[in-house]
């Protein structure tokens, strides 16, 4: 199959992690692969703030209830809301959030095709992650993305399959 497409279909959530470490070059490679997700306006608004301390990472799980997995990095998509207002996206503009998720994609692609596991969060305390990853006034933490190795014996790839269609999803209008 074209690996692409591959990648794409094996991908699954983790959230069951090993305790390693990821190499900084990993986390590097993802952060430029997030760099070439597309973003509205090509403004490039998203902030990645990025942990693997083990004390902020504590921190960071006890205000995330989502945060199931005890991950050994954190990639905190943000948003520049400031700036965002500057190139005039108004307030609740759809733009900025997409890119969040243009990103997310990309990010979790990427780490997988580095054999890395990862898991998007969204259920935590806006207002707690940005005081506890000094985020400057104006940005937003959007999304975490939980990265590391994925624990032996956890929920394989292709072993949970979709529980819909293209076809389900799709309408051909004529
Ligand atoms: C916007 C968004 C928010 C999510 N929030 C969480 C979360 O807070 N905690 C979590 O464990 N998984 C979260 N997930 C992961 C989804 O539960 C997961 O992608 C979905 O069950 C499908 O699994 P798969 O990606 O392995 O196919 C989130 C995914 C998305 C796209």
């Amino acid at each position: 199959m074209n690996p692409v497409l591959e990648a794409i279909r094996s991908r699954r959530v983790v959230r069951s992690m090993t305790g390693e470490p990821v190499a900084r070059a990993d986390l590097e490679a993802v952060l430029d692969a997030a760099r070439w997700a597309p973003t509205a306006g090509n403004r490039h608004l998203q902030r990645f703030v990025v942990t693997d301390d083990p004390g902020t990472l504590r921190v960071l799980r006890m205000v995330s209830p989502g945060m199931i997995a005890r991950p050994p990095a954190a990639i905190a998509i943000c948003v520049d809301r400031a700036l965002a207002a500057d190139y005039g996206f108004p307030p609740g503009a759809a733009g900025p959030s997409v890119d969040v998720g243009t990103a997310a994609a990309t990010i979790l692609l990427a780490a997988h095709s580095l054999g890395l596991g990862a898991v998007p969060v969204t259920s935590f305390s806006r207002a707690a992650v940005a005081v506890v990853l000094r985020l400057p006034e104006g940005t937003t933490a959007d999304m975490i993305l939980c990265l590391g190795h994925p624990a032996p014996g956890g929920p394989g790839p292709l072993r949970r399959g979709r529980k819909v269609t293209w076809q389900d999803l799709t309408t051909f209008v004529p």
